[in-house]
C-alpha cells in the first residue's frame, strides 16, 4: 500500500484549500434583516403533533367529506413533501457558497419548516383517510375514487421535476434559483391565512395560521436576498429569472389557483372532480377560497413580484390567465422546473 506523504512534513503552513470547499470556517455577518428572520423563526417554531388533535372527530364527517378533504391536503402535499429536499440542497448550497452565517441559519429554518409542513399534511391525511398515505388507500366514495386518480396525476406530474433541479443548483446562483419563490410565498401566504380565518376545525385553523406565518418568512427571506443581489445581477440571468417566473406561475397554479392545461398532464375530468372536491369540503366547514378569490391572490402576488422585479430592469413574463402583459415565454417543460413553496 502506496503511503500517502505528509505534507505537514514538508510544509509549516497547509496549503491553500481548493475553493469552494464545502464548508466556511467563518460566520461572516451582513445582512442585518436576515438575521432578524432568523430570530423570528425560532420564536415561531411549532410542532404539528402538538396541535389540538383531541378536539378533531374524523367520525363527526362522512366519507365523502373527508375523502375530499383528504384529497385537499394531498395536493397541498404534492408540494410540501418535495419542498424539504429541495431546502435541504439549497441549504448546503449555502455552505459551498460560503453564504453569511444568517442566510445560511434562514435556508436551515425554510427547510424545517417545509417538513413541518409536510409532516402537517401526513397528519392531516392519516387522521382522515385512517391510512397511511392517499395512494393506497381504498376509497369509499365514487367522489374519494376520482380524487384518488387526480392525486396519482398530481405525483406524476410533481416527480418530474427533481433531475432538473439537482443540475440546476449547481449552475444557478441562489437570487436566481429562488427568482420564483417570492411569487408562490405571497400567493401562499395570503391563501393560508384566509383558509386559516375560514376554518371551522381548531387544529386546521392552528396549522393554517402556523403555516401562513412560515411563508410569509419564507417571502421575506426571498425578498431580502433580492435586494442585496438584484443590484449586481448578470445580464444573462435576467432572462432566466423571466423564464423562471413563468415557470413558478404554471408550477404553483396547481394548488394556489388551477392547473394550467397546457403544462400539467392530466386528465381531462381533473378540474371538475377537483372543483367538486373543493366544494364538498368547503360545505363541511373545510375553507378553501373559490376560483374568484384565488385568482385575486395569485394576480396580487404577482403584481407584487413584478414591482420587485421592475425596480432591477428585469423583463417580467406575461401572465393573461390572470390579466397581466409582459415578454411572451413559450415551451416551457416540467423539467425546467426550479420548484419552490
Ligand atoms: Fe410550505
Ligand atoms: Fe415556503
Amino acid at each position: 500500500m502506496a503511503t500517502r506523504t505528509k505534507l505537514a512534513a514538508e510544509m509549516d503552513t497547509p496549503p491553500a484549500i481548493e475553493q469552494p470547499n464545502v464548508f466556511p470556517l467563518s460566520w461572516k455577518q451582513g445582512t442585518a434583516k436576515m438575521e432578524e428572520i432568523w430570530e423570528a423563526s425560532r420564536r415561531e417554531v411549532w410542532d404539528p403533533a402538538q396541535l389540538s388533535w383531541d378536539t378533531f372527530d374524523p367520525d363527526s364527517y362522512t366519507w365523502e367529506e373527508r375523502e375530499a378533504m383528504a384529497y385537499w391536503w394531498t395536493l397541498l402535499s404534492v408540494f410540501d413533501a418535495s419542498a424539504p429536499p429541495v431546502f435541504a440542497s439549497a441549504f448546503i448550497k449555502t455552505y459551498e457558497l460560503h453564504e453569511e452565517d444568517a442566510v445560511r441559519r434562514c435556508f436551515f429554518s425554510v427547510t424545517q419548516d417545509e417538513q413541518n409542513h409536510e409532516q402537517m399534511c401526513g397528519l392531516a391525511i392519516r387522521k382522515l383517510l385512517a391510512w397511511d398515505d392517499p395512494m393506497t388507500y381504498e376509497p369509499k366514495t365514487e367522489l374519494g375514487m376520482k380524487a384518488q386518480r387526480n392525486a396519482q396525476w398530481l405525483y406524476f406530474n410533481g416527480g418530474r421535476y427533481w433531475e432538473g433541479y439537482k443540475q440546476a443548483v449547481p449552475k444557478y446562483s441562489l437570487a436566481v434559483l429562488f427568482s420564483s419563490f417570492l411569487m408562490g410565498e405571497i400567493a401562499a401566504a395570503t391563501i393560508f391565512h384566509q383558509m386559516a380565518a375560514g376554518a371551522r376545525e381548531p387544529v386546521f385553523q392552528e396549522a393554517f395560521t402556523n403555516i401562513g406565518r412560515d411563508e410569509g418568512r419564507h417571502m421575506a427571506i426571498c425578498m431580502t436576498l433580492m435586494e442585496r443581489d438584484y443590484p449586481k445581477l448578470a445580464v444573462e440571468d435576467r432572462d432566466l429569472i423571466t423564464k423562471q417566473i413563468r415557470a413558478g406561475y404554471l408550477f404553483l397554479s396547481a394548488v394556489l389557483f388551477e392547473p394550467p392545461e397546457d403544462f400539467w398532464d392530466l386528465p381531462a375530468d381533473f378540474i371538475e372532480v377537483q372543483r367538486r372536491c373543493e366544494t364538498v369540503a368547503r360545505d363541511a366547514g373545510f375553507h378553501i377560497p373559490d376560483y374568484e378569490t384565488k385568482k385575486e391572490n395569485w394576480r396580487q402576488a404577482i403584481l407584487n413580484l413584478k414591482g420587485v422585479l421592475d425596480k432591477y430592469d428585469i423583463p417580467f413574463p406575461a401572465i393573461p390567465e390572470v390579466g397581466i402583459d409582459g415578454q411572451e415565454i413559450l415551451d416551457v417543460e416540467m423539467e425546467d422546473i426550479i420548484p419552490v413553496f
